[in-house]
């Protein structure tokens, strides 16, 4: 634990030492976030670690033996597992925790928040927890919740470009080392004869990820619709966000061989008339968006905003109620980290406004 400032909150980031983890340390940083204590927690794997924070060094901790007294908000980002045997036991302790993972975000009594979507949701916080949304679900939410509110949202077609980040520290390390493999082989292989270059076994995302995209992330949900549990996470979540529960919505997870951020496809079918104008008017005021003719990934990378263009009337709809959009941001930053430190802010402001 290291003391920061004399005002503030006692800040705890499980999983500090993670991709996410390490984003989160930098916007709590880059954000001035009130932190009076700060301390980093993982597994025994990175115990001891020294982990520098806004010039002071923070030794990371073992979750499992550390003391959990005097924590405010925890800030978990170290997968499902650790959340569902963690965030009770910090909550016990008299912690807030934030969690990034998919453990806690469909109970009834865990509230989901989009900083600028739902923020009124943190209002009551029953359990003490609260959740982070997946990252495909995030970059959609600041486009599709002022469209909702104008015309109504009714159904969504969406298909994903997920950077293999989304796949944690293990899924860049794969790309990184399938493209440099592929690479050492030469131009003629790669571009002429395809199926003879030879990649290594995949280790993290199931097929070759270098060069290539794999329509499948997660796992195959045991229900007989054969869609995957990331496909089925956003029709849940957007309908819990949006407070739309009959929200029809139909999602394809592809991994794609870009490392961070993401790209979403999004048609969209409304109740009432929308014209491409309408809807360029009415996102030019949503914060948290950022309209760009070409929204890649690679603008996003880096940056905060979910970034929206190709912006067109859906043709497979009758009338002017459908919209094809296509939205990029980047899945550590507001996908994770980012919204996570929002959130965290958020309670901090109603919950420690003494303190601050
Ligand atoms: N990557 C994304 O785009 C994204 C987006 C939204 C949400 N998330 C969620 O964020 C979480 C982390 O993702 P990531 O990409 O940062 O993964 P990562 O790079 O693999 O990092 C995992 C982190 O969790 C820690 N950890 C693992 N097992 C632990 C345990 N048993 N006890 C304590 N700490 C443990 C690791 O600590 P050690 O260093 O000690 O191993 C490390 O700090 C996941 O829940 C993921 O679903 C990720």
């Amino acid at each position: 634990m290291v003391r920061i400032n004399d005002h503030g909150v006692n800040v705890a980031v499980l999983g500090a030492t993670g991709q996410v983890g390490m984003v989160m340390r930098r916007v709590l940083a880059e954000r001035d976030f009130p932190v009076r204590d700060l301390r980093f927690l993982a597994s025994s794997h990175s115990a001891g670690t020294v982990l520098p924070w806004n010039g002071h060094d923070v030794v990371v901790e073992d979750v499992a033996t550390a003391d959990l007294d005097g924590i405010d908000i925890a800030i978990f980002s170290a997968g499902g597992g650790t959340s569902k045997v963690w965030a009770p036991r910090f909550a016990d302790a008299g912690a807030y925790v934030v969690d990034n993972s998919s453990q806690w975000r469909m109970h009834d009594d865990v509230p989901l928040v989009v900083s600028e979507v739902n923020p009124d949701d943190l209002d009551v916080i029953p359990r003490r927890i609260v959740a982070n949304p997946n990252c495909t679900t995030m970059a959609c939410m600041p486009v599709l919740k002022p469209l909702s509110d104008a015309f109504g949202l009714k159904r969504l077609i969406v298909s994903s470009y997920q950077a293999v980040s989304g796949a944690g520290r293990a899924g860049a390390l794969q790309l990184m080392n399938e493209a440099s493999a592929a690479l050492d082989q030469g131009a003629d292989k790669l571009v002429f004869d395809g199926s003879a270059i030879d990649f290594p076994e995949p280790t993290k995302v199931v097929r070759t990820i270098a060069f290539n995209v794999v329509p499948l992330i997660g796992s195959i949900v045991d229900d007989g619709s054969q869609e995957t549990d990331e496909e089925q996470k956003l029709r849940n979540e957007s309908r819990k966000i949006l407070h739309l529960p009959n929200l029809a919505a139909s999602c394809t997870c592809v991994r794609v061989g870009v490392f961070t951020a993401h790209g979403m496809s999004v048609n969209a079918e409304f109740d009432r008339d929308v014209t491409v104008e309408q809807a360029r008017e009415v996102l030019g005021k949503a914060p948290g968006v950022q309209f760009d003719d070409i929204p890649t990934p690679q603008l996003a990378a880096g940056r905060d905003p979910s970034f929206v263009g190709r912006i067109r009337q859906d043709q497979a709809v009758d009338g002017h109620r459908g919209l094809a959009l296509f939205i990029a941001n980047d899945n550590l930053r507001k996908g994770a980290a980012l919204n996570a430190v929002e959130l965290a802010q958020i309670i901090a402001d109603k919950h420690f406004a003494r303190q601050l």
